[in-house]
């Protein structure tokens, strides 16, 4: 397949970039015949990253496979927060992990911490693990019940990029991730919080003494996320980036 030929069949398709794409698909690919292969899922509609299996995010570049959530730009917001203020011996817990991406980009800023990663998935746990490159740190399992116990009242930075899009609204996402996402990786629940709520229930309990919870939030969630975290021993701030279009919620456990 030429050039041309996969830039039009993506056209086709109606990807946006499709010149772009076409030129991170060739050299991806190791051959003509996979060239033709990932072109027709790309132009089926599966996320451009999973087809090539890797996603550029935060400085790093991370293993991704399908049926793993894609990490958005928007999320180095809470790699940036998380990462203010961590010093080097810091232990680092991300929760909710997908395919491990916020955690490998605050190592990469931070080298020298110590890393823990766990998720309910054992698609994004095995992901995790390929590029955590410490298996034996990737636990799988339901938020803190996945954790061992000897990181109790330890942790410094709890980064918990929960599921957080309301259920009435995972209708209205795009398809790439409505078909091509784990459900479980997207709805929060009624008000997109019901995660996020388990997750700030536990995190005083969890975090050592001043350590943050860093979470992604929408402007509509605000409230309710800063009443949860508050209600639950933290002190929570909210942070925006308009650039990345992102929100966050940084609850820190008092000292
Ligand atoms: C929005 S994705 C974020 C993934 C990754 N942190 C990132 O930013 O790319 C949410 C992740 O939470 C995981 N998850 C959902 N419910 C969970 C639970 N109860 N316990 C642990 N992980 C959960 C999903 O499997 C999914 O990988």
């Amino acid at each position: 397949m030429t050039r041309g030929q996969a830039v039009a069949a993506l056209r086709a398709a109606g990807c946006v970039f499709a010149e772009d794409e076409a030129d991170v698909l060739i050299e991806a690919a190791r051959d003509d015949r996979t060239l033709g292969a990932m072109v027709g899922r790309r132009a089926a509609g599966e996320p451009l990253e999973q087809v090539v299996g890797y996603a550029d995010f935060c400085g790093v570049r991370v293993r991704l496979r399908p049926g793993v959530f894609v990490p958005r730009v928007r999320s180095e917001l809470l790699v940036r927060l998380g990462t203010a203020e961590l010093g080097p011996y810091a232990l680092v817990v991300d929760l909710c992990c997908g395919s491990g991406a916020l955690g490998l980009a605050v190592r990469h800023r931070v080298p020298g911490i110590t890393l823990y990663a766990a998720d309910l998935d054992p698609v994004a746990v095995a992901c995790a693990r390929d590029n955590l490159a410490d298996p034996g740190r990737v636990h799988q399992g339901d938020l803190f019940e996945a954790l061992p116990a000897e990181l109790y009242g330890r942790i410094d930075l709890l980064l918990a990029n929960v599921p957080y899009v309301a259920t009435r609204h995972i209708p209205f996402l795009p398809s790439e991730a409505r078909d091509h996402e784990p459900r479980t990786a997207l709805d929060g629940g009624d008000d997109g919080l019901t995660v996020f709520r388990a997750v700030a229930a536990g995190a005083a309990r969890w975090l050592a003494p001043g350590g943050l919870l860093v979470s992604e939030i929408t402007e509509a969630q605000t409230a309710a996320a800063t009443t949860a975290a508050d209600g639950n021993g933290l002190t929570a701030t909210v942070v925006t980036d308009d650039d990345l279009d992102a929100r966050a919620i940084v609850a820190r456990r008092q000292r």
